[in-house]
């Protein structure tokens, strides 16, 4: 069994922010909520999380999650915050050790360390090569290509930092081989700290094998200490599942423009232009086209649809061949059927919209359960809000609603009927016949414009 350490008592001075450094996020999710989810694709054990700099407000965050949480009181090295999490770990039990502020590390690496364990290694280290080494631990090793121990760049000789193989920190080992060597290390370094590095002399020079595992992709072992890096690392998260994306062979514009916060699901012949965002549960059926600039977030868009450019889609279930857009709004709760025609600056909000129906320019229709086949006009308004509550409208199938109408909502428009432009209906439409509500037009014989008096 192996259970897994995940260090993130650090303070994070340099993110320059009241948000502990873990809670900050990433793909929109916290940077240790990222290293939860990779340790729980191992299928560990039990997973235990060192804290401190945060307190509770990081505990707090990960509420309902099965993890057992150890706080370090006083940061006194990485050493220090393992010995936090060890003593309730079986002493039969591996360990792997992670880092809350390491947030791009993959699976299958960090199952390559637990194999080396099985294979016969005592400890397992995850190497990686730098072309600027500089800051981090180097990796020594003897003239037979052994590793010896773990140099800390502050303690380093110039020709030690010469070193490109540096330490990630992360590693693997048996609970009790490293109870052992944890209770050997001191803090005679030029920070005082216990570090868990000096566990790799140790272990050497009690003739134990340390197997180091390099890292392919410097990405994966890069840690996060400012803005900066936390930038890098989103365009390296969302370049991952771009390339997910295309390799499910989903059509992506560039690759570069994309950005999915949360999870996206997709069918096949998928196609998403430029500059799209998806946030939350995001499902895209077989032929779906995603314009350019689409904000789509907690939505579903089933087959053959076509969300065109600059469309704004939260909490929608959007029917197949249907067409959103340009410059659309939908907003929660809204159901389209199938076939529909949603066009420019329209916004619909906790709405139902049946098979066929059209609206295609300026409209609001808001707490409406709207039938198939209905045709509504530009500048169609439901008055659903009386300054206290909500009111439902309802129109039912093939009603043709003119232009520039304002439903006052409660009102039900019956099937078939016909609504004159500009008319605003305060009392039930009957279905099949033509109701205005307007002014009748008149023309005024003899009317003369009035002038301002000239001197
Ligand atoms: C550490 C390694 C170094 C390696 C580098 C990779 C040690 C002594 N050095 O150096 O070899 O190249 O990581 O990034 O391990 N932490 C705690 N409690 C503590 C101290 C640290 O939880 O008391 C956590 C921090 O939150 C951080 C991690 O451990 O996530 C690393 O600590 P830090 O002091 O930043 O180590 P580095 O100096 O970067
Ligand atoms: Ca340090």
């Amino acid at each position: 069994m192996v259970d897994i350490v995940i260090l993130a008592a650090g303070q994070g001075t340099r993110m320059r922010s009241a948000l502990p450094k873990v809670l900050h996020p990433l793909g929109a999710r916290p940077l240790l909520q990222h290293v939860l989810d990779t340790a729980r694709a191992l299928q560990p054990g039990r997973i235990h999380v060192v804290y401190g700099h945060g307190g509770e407000g990081v505990r707090d965050a990960f509420e309902g999650q099965d993890v057992l949480w150890w706080h370090q009181s006083e940061r006194l090295g990485t050493a220090h915050a393992l010995g936090q999490a060890l003593p309730h770990i079986l002493a039969g039990s591996e360990v792997l050790v992670l880092y809350g502020d390491v947030p791009l590390i993959r699976p299958q690496t960090l199952r390559a360390l637990t194999g080396a364990l099985a294979g016969g290694a005592d400890l397992a280290l995850l190497t990686v090569d730098l072309d600027e080494p500089s800051g981090y631990g180097r990796i020594v090793r003897d003239s037979a290509g052994s590793i010896c121990r773990i140099v800390e760049h502050r303690e380093a000789s110039e020709r030690e930092r010469q070193i490109c193989e540096v330490n990630t920190g992360v590693l693997a080992a048996r609970a009790a081989d490293l109870g052992l060597w944890l209770g050997q290390i001191g803090n005679e370094n030029t920070q005082g700290e216990f570090y868990l590095t000096d566990c790799i002399a140790l272990a050497t020079a009690a003739g134990r094998s340390v197997s180091a595992v390099r890292c392919e992709d410097p990405m994966e072992v890069t840690g996060i200490n400012d803005h900066i890096q936390l930038a890098a690392a989103e365009r390296a998260y969302q370049a991952r599942i771009a390339h997910s994306l295309m390799a499910a062979g989903v059509t992506l514009a560039d690759p570069q423009r994309i950005d999915i916060r949360g999870r996206l699901r997709v069918g096949r012949d998928i196609t998403i232009d430029v500059n799209v965002i998806f946030e939350g549960e995001v499902e895209l059926e077989d032929e779906v086209m995603i314009g350019p600039g689409c904000v789509i977030k907690d939505s579903v868009i089933r087959q053959g649809t076509r969300i065109q450019a600059y469309t704004v889609i939260e909490g929608a279930d959007i029917g197949r061949d249907t067409r959103v857009g340009p410059f659309s709004r939908i907003r929660p709760g809204t159901r389209v059927d199938s076939a529909a025609h949603v066009g420019n600056f329209v916004e619909l909000k906790n709405s139902r919209i049946g098979t066929g129906s059209k609206i295609n320019h300026l409209s609001y229709i808001g707490d409406t359960e709207l039938g198939a086949g209905v045709n509504v006009g530009a500048g169609t308004i439901t008055c659903n809000y009386d300054g206290a509550n909500k009111h439902r409208t309802v129109i039912e199938d093939d009603v043709f609603v003119g232009s520039s109408t304002q439903l006052v909502a409660p009102v039900t428009v019956g099937a078939g009927a016909t609504i004159g432009a500009g008319s605003t209906i305060t009392r039930d439409v009957p279905p099949q016949k033509l109701t205005l509500a307007r002014a009748r037009q008149l023309t005024i014989d003899g009317w003369r414009r009035p002038r301002k008096p000239r001197d």
